[in-house]
């Protein structure tokens, strides 16, 4: 069994964790993982990942509104999650980005929503974790305007994409869709990105690694997606797991 891994990437607010949530995070922890950062989506489940970071002492929170949510959210959502940045953990600003795959709120949306929350974390001088979804282009540009520190997780693009992301001295965050069949970029991408900028993460209860593929997903699964990034890279499974946590760590600031 591994030990020290660092799941930067969950949603265990998910209502998919309903039913067991305490006992999925008394399994996790006792499976090597011994840090988490709990990802808000819109101001409701950025509120839970707060309640689960004031219960749990590795869990962390990220709070934000993502792509999926941008059309929903309203002033006075912006007014609440404001006030959570002053909570010492919460370490992030997040999810944000932009999903041009779904569309589910309309993207000069997105965008304005985007760029309001890149401001919030240079402002309160915090990381970013982006969701960029077939919205390599414009999410770029946004980082190059505002320049954030942060991760681009569930990384998707090219290695070409991958090179403007490091440039801009960000990270890369890493999970089950390496593992994919179909996942030849991801795969090159695990192959090339520097050793000290690599994140590894779940984002759970989806995006389960080969061979757990299609079930509910949970922090202890990095295992197998750190074993095939391992095995990629040619490097001893635990020595990438602590290389990634001390890459976390000092992103996060924890
Ligand atoms: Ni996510």
């Amino acid at each position: 069994m591994y030990q020290n891994i660092f799941d930067t990437h969950a949603h265990y607010d998910d209502e998919k964790f309903d039913e067991d949530r305490a006992e999925v995070l008394s399994f996790v922890k006792s499976n090597g993982v011994n840090r988490i950062i709990d990802c808000g989506c819109d101001l409701k489940s950025s509120l839970s990942a707060v309640k689960l970071s004031e219960k749990y002492d590795f869990i962390y929170a990220a709070v934000g509104v993502h792509a999926h949510e941008a059309e929903e959210a309203t002033e006075a959502d912006f007014s609440e999650i404001r006030k959570l940045y002053t909570l010492e953990k919460v370490v992030a600003v997040g999810e944000i980005g932009l999903d041009y795959h779904y569309d589910f709120s309309p993207r000069d949306r997105q965008i304005e929503v985007f760029e309001r929350q890149l401001l919030l974390a240079n402002e309160w001088n915090l990381p970013v974790i982006i969701h960029d979804r077939e919205a390599h282009e414009d999410t770029l540009r946004l980082l190059k305007k505002y320049r954030p520190k942060g991760v681009v997780h569930c990384f998707s693009g090219s290695v070409e994409s991958a090179k403007e992301v490091l440039a801009l001295d960000m990270y890369i965050g890493l999970g089950g869709a390496v593992t994919f069949k179909n996942a030849r970029k991801p795969v090159e991408v695990a192959k090339y990105v520097p050793d000290d900028r690599l994140l590894l993460e779940t984002d759970c209860p989806y995006m389960a690694p080969v061979p757990f593929r299609g079930k509910r997903c949970d922090s202890s699964m990095i295992a197998a997606s750190a074993e095939f990034i391992a095995g990629v890279r040619q490097v001893d499974t635990q020595t990438l797991i602590n290389q990634c946590h001390d890459n976390a760590r000092l992103l996060f600031g924890i």
